[in-house]
């Protein structure tokens, strides 16, 4: 019954979806005609292509590099009934990300709007979205982040003595780790337990319809996500339920979104955050900082790996640390004081580049690198291109963290991103992979067991498709 349901439903969804892709692209502006690049076929476009180079082992990069090589570095392109203009270089990121004006807003695909929800902080511009960035930021900032050291110290000397002389693949390890060092932060969620697991079920099924096609019928990734995102937020119900009613304290990230707005005077009613907000915003806090920060580190990991020399220099910092605490643990300030671990973290966002573009929507007519964008149009900012810009970074493909000794121009480097929407996650991710990096270089080497695969995976944040399988042992 339900099959038959679904079997009839299937073509009829497919022709409306078809119909509305054919009533936008009757709408293909004529002033794009002076853009050069490729619109496609009539109501896809290129579509298609999109999504089998987004499969492909360079992932959605070749998409982006095959265009420019044929129409230069900015060009055209209409994908699931968008209309999308990709552009690179310092300038156009400078107009793009500061967004001078209001020029631009940001945007997302539909389905990252559904599962984010209509209050989350990536769906909110101008006033809004400043107070949001606001609220979250304090305890996203160093000091705010302090409280949480010794959880996130212990939880990495915890996973990593599970390491010794096994065979593990990196990816999976540092996805456990960011996992539960954000459910923890948020809302004191315990590392092992019966709601850890809900919690990492329901996330993983909704990160990875993040970037599907929006087919919400059964049996689809986007269905399946919506269901968990459900659950999901029935978990968040209760949680908050019992932090208002005061019947659970906690020194958290949710509770000091509370506790905020209860101070008298602080904030007008209209200004405190609903259940409904907070629980958008959590989950965009999850999303956003889980898959980036997993990424991070395996990448990190992989790049040590591949080379030895960085290696030695990244050890000989965090083992001068160990020797001046004469077996006693890290602390607050020695992970605060990590300049080579730092500059490493920053040419493996330069060298990975985690998200390979970064998407805004005009939001008023402006003219860039000569061109003249339409209000309403996408405007993409390709981040791989400024980031392997051989005059910025001569021998771009070359791991080399000393780059980062000398001052680089403005918007040259864009691992976290610039302007108003800058990443208010950095500290977090930062001292995660800090701490982390610390006890792994400390106590093992790792030896990989797939040389030169570099293949990625068909996913908007680029992690290693084989997960960085490596065979662990003490030192
Ligand atoms: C190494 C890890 C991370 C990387 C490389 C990273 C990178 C970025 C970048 C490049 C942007 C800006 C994108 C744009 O301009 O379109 C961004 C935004 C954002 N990031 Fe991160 N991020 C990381 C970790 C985190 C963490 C741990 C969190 C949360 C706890 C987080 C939360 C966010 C949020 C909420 C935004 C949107 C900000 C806004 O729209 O105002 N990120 N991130």
């Amino acid at each position: 019954m339900a099959l038959n349901f679904v079997l009839m439903l299937g073509p009829v969804f497919l022709f409306v979806l078809l119909a509305f892709l054919l009533v936008r692209s009757w709408g293909w502006p004529k002033a794009m005609e002076e853009i050069p690049g490729n619109l496609g076929w009539p109501v896809i476009g290129e579509t298609l292509s999109f999504i089998s180079e987004f499969s492909s082992p360079a992932g959605i990069c070749s998409f982006m590099i095959n265009r420019q090589k044929r129409f230069g570095k900015v060009f055209k392109t209409s994908v699931l009934g968008r209309l999308m203009v990709f552009m690179t270089g310092s300038d156009a990121a400078k107009i793009l990300l500061t967004g001078k004006d209001g020029m631009v807003s940001l945007n997302l695909f539909y389905t990252g709007k559904q599962v984010l929800g209509q209050s989350s902080l990536l769906q909110t511009n101008g006033e809004a979205h400043k107070r949001l960035r606001r609220l979250i930021g304090e305890p996203l900032s160093v000091d705010g982040l302090r409280k949480y050291f010794q959880f996130i110290n212990n939880l990495a000397i915890e996973t990593l003595d599970e390491w010794s002389g096994r065979t593990i693949f990196v990816l999976d390890e540092a996805s456990t780790f960011t996992l539960k060092v954000i459910g923890n932060m948020i809302m004191s969620l315990e590392p092992k337990g019966e709601e850890q697991e809900k919690f990492r079920d329901n996330f993983k099924i909704i990160s990875s319809c993040f970037s599907s096609l929006p087919l919400n019928i059964p049996g689809t990734a986007f269905y399946r996500g919506m269901k968990a995102r459900k659950r999901m937020f029935e978990m968040l119900d209760l949680i908050i339920a019992k932090r208002r009613s005061g019947e659970i304290w906690q020194q958290d990230f949710l509770d000091s979104l509370i506790m905020k707005h209860n101070k008298a005077g602080r904030e007008s009613d209209e200004e405190k955050l609903t259940d409904a907000q907070l629980k958008d915003n959590i989950l965009t806090l999850l999303i956003a900082g889980h898959d980036t920060t997993t990424a991070a580190l395996t990448w990190l990991i992989k790049f040590l790996g591949e080379n030895p020399n960085v290696l030695e220099q990244l050890r000989i910092e965090h083992q001068q640390i160990q020797e001046k605490r004469k077996g006693e643990n890290l602390t607050w300030a020695d992970v605060n004081n990590l300049p080579y671990t730092a500059k490493v973290l920053s040419e493996t966002l330069r060298r990975a580049t985690i998200l390979p573009w970064y998407s805004r929507k005009a939001a008023q007519d402006f003219e860039i690198g000569g061109y003249k964008i339409k209000k309403g149009w996408s405007v993409n900012l390709d981040v791989v291109s400024i980031h392997h810009d051989a005059n910025v970074f001569p021998e771009p493909q070359k791991f080399d963290p000393s780059r980062f000794e000398v001052p680089l121009k403005p918007f040259s480097f864009l691992g976290f991103g610039s302007g108003p929407r800058m990443c208010p996650g950095i500290n977090l991710a930062k001292l995660e992979i800090s701490v982390f990096i610390h006890h792994l270089v400390c106590k093992y080497r790792w030896t990989s067991l797939e040389e030169g695969n570099d293949s990625v995976q068909p996913t908007l944040v680029r992690m290693p498709k084989n997960k960085y399988p490596v065979k662990v042992e003490p030192l």
